[in-house]
This record gives C-alpha cells, structure tokens and sequence, in this order.
C-alpha cells in the first residue's frame, strides 16, 4: 500500500513532465522561454497581469522576428508576413482564443462578426453590412456625431481640472449609441457609465483577455450544458443587442432623426435574409457596441496625451487648424485634407495600438514557412501590433518617440512601407470595419476640443497609465488642466 502511494504520484509526475517534454518539442526551434513552449498557463499568466504585451516586446528585441509564447503560439513582427497570415489568399483561419466571445442567447451560441471562425460565414456578413462602413455611408452619422461632440465640449467648458480620459470614453459611448442605434447611452449627461453599459464591453473584452490563452478550460467551464443554460459566459452582450433589436422593432424607421447602423442592417437583412438573419443581425450589433467604445477612446485619450507631452507637435497641429478657419465643430469635408490632424492619429496608433496581444490565425493545410521557418498545419501565427510598430528598419531609429512628422515625408516608397506595416486597425479580411467612423469620429473631436479649449496635463511628468489584461487596452485617468482659448 505504502509502496502504491509513493508510486502513483511520482507515475503522475512522470507522466506530466513527460508532457510538457511532448509540448515543447512541437516548435522547440521557435526562440521563447521554454516554460511558455511547456505550458500555456505561462501565456495566460502572463496576459491575466497585463505583462504579455511588454514580455513580447522584450523577446522580440532579444530574439528577432519570430517569438514563442504558448505551445503552439507565435508571435511575428515581421512585415513581410502580414500579407501572408491576414491577406485573403493564405487560407489562415482565427484561432480558438477568438471563440471565448462567442455570445451566448437563449442557451445558444451567438458568434458575432470578430468571433465568427467560419470564414464563408464571416465573408458573407461582412459583404452584407460593408454598405453601411464605407466613406461615404459614415457621411450619414456625421449628425449622430456633432450631436455628442456638443456635449462634450459643453460638459469640458464647465471643469478646469478633470480627468480627460473618462470623459473621453463617455464621449464615445454616447456617440457610438447614436450612430448605433439612434440615441446616446446618456453617460456624458450623467458623468459616468449609464445601465453599465461601458461594464458589459469591457467585461467582453476582459474575458477574452484572460481566457483566450486557454480556450479549451473556457469552454469547459463557461460552455458546458448547465453553464450554458446558467447564462454564465459572456452572454450579456448578445442580451444587450437583443433587447436593441426588439426595442427598434417596436419603431418606425421615420422616427429616426438620421440613419443609423442598426437601420442599415436591418435595411441589409432584407436583401441578404439568410445571412443577415436574427443572430446575424445580433452578431453584428456586439461587434461594432463593442468595438466602437474604448478603443476609439483609448486613441484619443492617447492622442491628447501624446500631444500634451510634445508641445512642438501640439503647436503645429493648432496651427494647421486655425489657418483652416473652422466653425466649432467642423464638418468631415473641412478636415479630411489636414496633413498634420491625419499625421496625428496615424502616430498615435503607431505607438499605442490598442490590441495587447498577437491578432492569431492558424496555419492552414501544409503549413507555411515564415522568415526561415516551417511551422506545421494548427500552429497559430499572429503579428501584435505594438511588436510590428517597433521595427527599426521601417520606421526609424526613433521609433520609440511620438513624431507625427514621419508620415508627411516625400519619400513615396518610404511611406508606402510604413503604411503597409501600420496594424492599429489589423489588416486583410478582417481589418476594422468601423475605422472610417473611428477616424472620423476622432478628428472631428479632437478638432473641436483642442481649437476651444488650452489643455495642459495637470502633472507635467504624468505617464499614460494603461491596463494591458484585457485584449484592448483600458487606460486610467489623466489629469488636464483646461482653459476656454480667446476667441
Ligand atoms: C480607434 C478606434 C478603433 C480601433 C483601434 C479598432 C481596432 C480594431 C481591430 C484591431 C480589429 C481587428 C480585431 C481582431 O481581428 O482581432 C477591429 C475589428 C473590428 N472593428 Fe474596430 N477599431 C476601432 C473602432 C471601431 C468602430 C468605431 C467600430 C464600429 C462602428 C468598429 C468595428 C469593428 C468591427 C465590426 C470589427 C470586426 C471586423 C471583422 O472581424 O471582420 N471598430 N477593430
């Protein structure tokens, strides 16, 4: 008996080092620390504090291109690779850390259009709504908008010193409401989320943060038949789109005072019914309430942060927009040729991408060899933004500084190459699809307030405070200091 008891645990032991042996070997020639090539629980540590993202950038300068993080995982900072894993010909799928936000409704799963891996599925939704995304349909929400930006500047002109980065996000909730579905979620008028609204997206977002690194336990634990029916995964959000849905139902579209995305989708539903279906319609509500709250935020907030701490840039950049002679809130039109106002927000993504983690994809059939190395058919491949944004080769020796002068160069081939390595809305099949409304959206609003209002940072050695668990990155508050500018 006692001999027993010594030998099933040490058989354990055995058996689990043994397995960690197996693990790493799957791509023990990838460079990367040998506990992550073991285990993905390193990965998830490491994530779960919010370190992941600053390790990467480590083990990148140490190692070169390509990176090992997980047992199967890769990190590529390549930009060459780019066009390979996210293009549309590679045949590279999402990998399973995308399905711990699939949705859940009535028991059922709801993937939206980010979680969706089926790539026919998500091609034909994408084909189905690309109507309402493109440069001139986002004309449409212009009004939504403004009618935001008003409060915004309304609500600064009566603080002299707040924090700017909530602010910022309430913002960008009450306009993506509108745009959304036609009225703002109310949090600028109420100074604070409203029905925990900003909550539900940043728990969506936390929950892929911490358990895509371990889709399979996820899966096991939120996605089982009891869990399921418990409503325990992140079904919030499919609730949240539902009960938008339903309440539209109720309305006619006349009541409407512009055109807004869920309009466009339902409009979209009636020509393509089988793909644009009830979930299909849902799927797509999640993806833009989700992905157009703190992600636009974080960039502005970053933006003015970055501008705030370069006041050169600053300078240049009031003065590119008084010489443009605008009226308080400028139209698109006003501002869509600003060289230094598109220089901005291009540097501001460059150097504070909001992803926190490589954007992965699966090696399709055959496997695929990049910079030099076979990697075989389920090994998930991924660049992360902030990995890429800091080659040297591409954009400088100065690429860890804020110079929004590296876009206005001459050099057209320069250019075209950091264009093409520029990540912050991804790339290929599944870049942003919101990122017309996004940049529109910021440069109307970042226009307005820096030509109203003097901002200073309230503590001039103040860093960006970020918390990098999450897939996107949340920032805390930043201190300003704000004065009405003399007309
Ligand atoms: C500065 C603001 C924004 C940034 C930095 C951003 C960034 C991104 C990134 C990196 C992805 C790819 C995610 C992945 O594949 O893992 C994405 C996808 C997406 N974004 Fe945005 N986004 C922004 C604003 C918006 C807005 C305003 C909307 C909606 C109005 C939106 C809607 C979407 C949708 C629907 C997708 C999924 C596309 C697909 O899978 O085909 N985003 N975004």
């Amino acid at each position: 008996m006692a001999s027993l008891l010594i030998f099933l645990p040490a058989l354990l032991l055995a058996l689990l080092c043994l397995r960690l042996l197996v693990n790493w070997r799957t791509l023990s020639k990838a460079p990367g620390p040998i506990l992550a090539g073991c285990t993905d629980l390193w990965r998830a540590y490491y994530q779960y504090n919010g370190k992941l993202r600053k390790k990467l950038l480590d083990l990148h300068s140490k190692h070169g291109p390509i990176v090992r993080y997980g047992v199967r995982s890769i990190s590529i900072n390549d930009p060459e690779v780019i066009n390979i894993v996210y293009g549309s010909r590679g045949g590279f799928i999402t990998a399973d850390s995308y399905k711990v936000i699939i949705g859940i409704q009535n028991g059922k799963e709801v993937p939206s259009l980010v979680s969706t891996a089926d790539e026919v599925r998500h091609g034909a939704l994408r084909r189905s709504v690309a109507n309402a995304f493109t440069p001139t349909a986002v004309l449409d929400y212009e009004k939504w908008i403004d009618a935001s930006i008003e409060e915004l500047l309304d609500l600064v002109s009566k603080k002299s010193t707040f924090d700017i980065s909530s602010i910022i996000l309430w913002y960008n909730m009450d306009a993506a409401g509108r745009f959304s579905f036609g009225e703002p979620v109310g949090c600028l008028k109420a100074e604070g989320d409203v029905g925990g609204s900003i909550q539900l997206i940043r728990d969506r977002f936390n929950h892929w943060g911490w358990w895509g690194s371990l889709p399979q336990l996820e899966r096991l634990i939120y996605r089982n038949p009891i869990a399921l029916r418990q409503k325990i995964a992140p079904s919030s959000m499919a609730a949240a789109a539902a009960s938008r849905l339903k309440l539209r139902a109720s309305r006619s579209s006349n009541d409407l005072a512009h055109p807004d995305l869920l309009q466009k989708f339902l409009d979209a539903s009636k020509d393509s019914p089988q793909v644009l279906d009830t979930s299909g319609i849902i799927g797509m509500l999640m993806s833009t309430i989700s992905g157009a709250g703190d992600t636009s935020a974080t960039t502005m907030t970053a933006a003015i942060f970055y501008l705030l701490k370069h006041p050169h840039s600053l300078k240049k950049l009031e003065e590119e927009l008084s010489q443009a002679d605008l009226p308080e809130i400028p139209t698109v039109s006003q501002i869509s040729k600003l060289p230094y106002l598109n220089a901005v927000i291009r540097e501001t993504m460059r150097v504070f991408p909001t992803p926190t983690a490589p954007m992965e994809r699966l090696v399709p059939q055959g496997g695929v060899t990049i910079a030099g190395m076979f990697f075989p058919m389920g090994t998930s491949v991924g660049c992360m933004p902030s990995a890429v944004h800091q080659r040297v080769d591409v954009f400088g020796e100065d690429v860890n500084t804020f110079r929004p002068e590296r876009w206005l160069i001459s050099d057209r081939e320069q250019l075209r190459c950091m264009e093409a390595t520029h990540m912050g809305f991804s790339r290929g099949r599944r870049v942003c699809l919101g990122q017309n409304i996004a940049v529109l959206q910021m440069k109307k609003s970042l226009s307005a307030l820096l030509m109203k209002f003097k901002l200073s940072l309230a503590d001039p050695n103040a860093s960006l405070k970020a918390d990098f668990s999450s897939a996107v990155a949340w920032l805390g508050p930043l201190y300003v200091i704000s004065q009405v500018k003399q007309q």
